[in-house]
């Protein structure tokens, strides 16, 4: 298994993910002012190759955001719905919720689809397309849908292919949220009808963090130069336009423009895709057969787990920070539930460069600091 040996502590966060030492490398290539011919080219060449990475057809465009992912959701829900229209958010997580909260920010009427009843039922339930059907039926001036397809919250996987088609039927723009799913779940997503797909540069493209994506096919493109401009610097429209001249509107974050360009020719080298979708299969193998072992409990049921996200119910008599520091001190650091969850549960996530023999090794890591974090 590839992965370069890192010395600190390996990252089993969502994100930022571990790197490798080429990405790392990649920002010593020096100084580069934007408007000049070499950054041109960088940012073709950047625009072209995530399509092609993620196996989407040529006639998906990239937009580049200066930014973190939540950059990329904020210009796709402005971006994505025309005056006077709505947008339909479904909601089973944070990130479904940040999506409803970034329309109401911008004056967008938004209407909310998700399980109901208690926090831990909602955030367990996976997105079910016929409540979907009902609510574009309920909603006649809903423009775009938006989805989050792997909820990092939980680490569940909504049904997007199914929510897409149901989607199309209606004749809605479909926009996903796919930060923690390009490159590393198991869905094809060029074959889900995205209209406008948010990612980012790192979680499962290896990248670093800093810098997000549209991907946008030709409704998404078309609906973009409709909607209303909505803010000022995180407009899709301003940086598509600008992009398509070779130009960015701002000044970029330009070294971690060169991370992502070393971060997908390493993804392409190591077999694209497939390959990484693989990398991550076995991952959560082998972690997961490790949890069994000690008794850990997922909290997702298995049809809905993703690959790069484990949460799981923490023992009795040990607390999150106990077993943080523990597994800390053993090189290994995690991350605590979110909301509701943060009580009991914690996340053990494998976004980024791993070597492989630290994931094997996590087993007895875990059960030592289990033991140690125990009252
Ligand atoms: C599904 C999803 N959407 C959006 C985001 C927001 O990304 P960022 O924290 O990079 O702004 C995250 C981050 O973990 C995520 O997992």
């Amino acid at each position: 298994m590839y992965g370069d040996a890192t010395a600190g502590p390996v990252l089993l966060n969502p994100g930022p993910a571990g790197t490798s030492e080429r990405v790392k490398n990649a920002l010593l290539r020096g100084d580069l002012c934007h408007r000049e011919t070499e950054f041109t080219e960088l940012l073709n060449r950047l625009r072209l190759e995530l399509p092609r990475a993620l196996d989407f057809p040529r006639t998906y465009e990239s937009v580049l955001v200066t930014g973190s992912g939540t950059a990329a959701m904020e210009m796709a829900v402005t971006g994505a719905v025309r005056s006077g229209r709505e947008l339909l958010v479904l909601s089973n997580g944070v990130y479904g919720e940040r999506l409803l909260a970034i329309a109401r920010a911008h004056g967008i009427t938004a209407h909310e689809v998700g399980p109901e009843g208690p926090q831990l039922h909602r955030w367990t339930t996976p997105i079910d397309p016929a409540w979907v059907e009902r609510a574009l039926e309920a909603h006649p001036r809903v423009d775009a849908v938006v989805c989050v397809h792997h909820e990092t919250t939980t680490g569940l996987i909504n049904p997007v292919r199914e929510i897409g088609e149901v989607v199309a039927r209606h004749r809605a723009l479909f926009v996903v949220d796919a930060i923690s799913s390009t490159g590393n779940e198991e869905l094809n997503l060029a074959d889900v009808g995205i209209d406008i797909l948010c990612g980012t540069a790192n979680k499962g493209l290896h990248g670093l963090p800093g810098l997000s994506f549209l991907l946008c096919g030709p409704a998404g493109l078309d609906r973009i130069a409709e909607a209303p401009a909505r803010g000022f610097y995180n407009n899709a429209a301003t940086h598509l336009a600008g992009q398509r001249r070779g130009d960015v509107p701002f000044t970029p974050a330009v070294q971690i423009c060169y991370a992502l360009d070393e971060a997908l020719a390493e993804f392409a080298e190591r077999g694209g895709r497939r390959a990484r979708v693989a990398l991550y299969r076995e991952r959560a193998v082998l972690v997961r057969s490790g949890f069994a072992r000690l008794g850990l409990e997922i909290l997702v049921d298995p049809p809905h787990r993703a690959n790069s996200v484990s949460t799981l119910r923490l023992p009795a008599n040990v607390t999150y920070r106990r077993l943080h520091d523990e597994l800390a001190q053993r090189g290994y650091l995690i991350y605590a539930g979110q909301g509701g969850l943060a009580a009991g549960h914690f996340r053990i996530c494998t976004f980024g460069e791993i070597p492989w023999e630290r994931l094997e090794a996590l087993e007895f890591a875990l059960d030592a600091a289990l033991l140690a974090a125990r009252d």
